[in-house]
């Protein structure tokens, strides 16, 4: 199976790098990739639907995505292309040789007012400009007709590049003191195990008989909610325990209100994945023992899939 992944130098990107290639020949693109006729600037039509044509991949696995959820609100061109433009131009070509797709999608579809984890069914209601776009994504993906699933997930971090994770450790050995927003609930979930599963899922999806495939929507993140606080005490608690911090820093909870930002955030954005569970038999980790293992290095040993 030829397999193109779009994205490889992102966080999810790098880790399906590692997972996918147990499913077949693995063609990784990014901006910057070595080789020239994989390297691609994804928001290009021109460029997206001649690597496209020429590989004609049996799945594309998208992970990439204008994933700077602040500048999203000032840079609407550019996030709209990348998020919300780019999943039905894939869509449309794969279309016309009979490949899959699998995309990914972000909690910020919903407005974060219910009371209960999120189902694929629940309704969406973006709160910013990087929501919206990934929603329009999400729909302009589907409308190709495509075999397709969309994968919907949250809080992503991983030992690599920026993100919370890296940004505490990075505060977390400089200050004594961090104050950390305590009023956004959601579901810290590595990069490692989104690639793992994508990778369970992709296999046991493309074993379906094509004509009684599943297509849509589906949630994956970890198990269980944190806030950001709870997260950033998870994060020292663990690093202080295994003795890479020598002292840790006190983390204040504070009120969204106390941290503004350009992007609106959803303060409830648990998802609820039991129909995935239902669907591929994928079964989430606690988010604790999943930041465990990120921080034991488990996810970049070099032989785990
Ligand atoms: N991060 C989160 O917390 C989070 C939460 C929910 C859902 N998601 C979704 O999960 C997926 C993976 O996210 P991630 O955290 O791995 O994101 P990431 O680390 O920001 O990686 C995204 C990748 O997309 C690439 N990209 C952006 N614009 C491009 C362009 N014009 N041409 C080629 N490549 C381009 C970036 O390339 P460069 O390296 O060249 O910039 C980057 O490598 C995305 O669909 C995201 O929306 C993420």
């Amino acid at each position: 199976m030829k397999i193109l992944l779009l994205g490889a130098d992102g966080q999810l990107g790098g880790y399906l790098h590692r997972t996918l290639p147990t499913l077949g020949e693995v063609h990784a693109s990014s901006r910057s990739a070595a080789d020239d006729s994989l390297r691609c600037d994804l928001s290009n039509p021109a460029a997206v639907h001649s690597l496209l044509d020429r590989l004609r991949p049996d799945l594309v696995v998208n992970a990439a995505a204008y994933t700077a959820v602040d500048q999203a609100e000032s840079d609407v061109d550019a996030a709209t292309r990348i998020n919300a433009v780019l999943p039905g131009l894939i869509g449309s070509a794969v279309a016309n040789w009979g490949g899959a797709v699998i995309h990914y999608s972000t909690d910020y579809v919903f407005d974060g007012t219910a009371h209960h984890p999120y189902t694929e069914d629940d309704a969406t209601a973006p709160l910013g400009v990087y929501g919206r776009s990934k929603l329009a994504g999400e729909q302009a993906l589907a409308a190709t007709g495509v075999d397709h699933l969309v994968l919907r997930t949250a809080w992503v971090y991983s030992l690599r590049g920026r993100n919370f994770l890296t940004t505490m450790l990075r505060l977390g050995a400089e200050r004594d003191t961090l104050s950390v927003v305590d009023d956004q609930h959601g579901t810290p979930t590595s990069a490692g195990f989104l690639a793992r599963a994508t990778t369970h899922i992709a296999d046991t999806w493309l074993k379906e008989r094509p004509h009684a495939r599943r297509r849509g929507v589906f949630h994956l993140t970890a198990a269980g909610a944190a806030t950001w606080h709870g997260f950033a005490t998870a994060i020292f608690d663990e690093v202080a325990a295994s003795g890479r911090l020598p002292t840790k820093p006190s983390v204040r909870p504070i009120a969204t209100a106390d941290y503004p930002t350009p992007a609106k955030r959803p303060a409830w954005s648990v998802l609820d994945t039991t129909k995935t569970l239902a669907a591929f038999g994928v079964v989430p980790p606690d988010w604790r023992s999943d930041l465990r293992k990120v921080l034991a290095g488990d996810y970049d040993a070099a032989s785990s899939t």
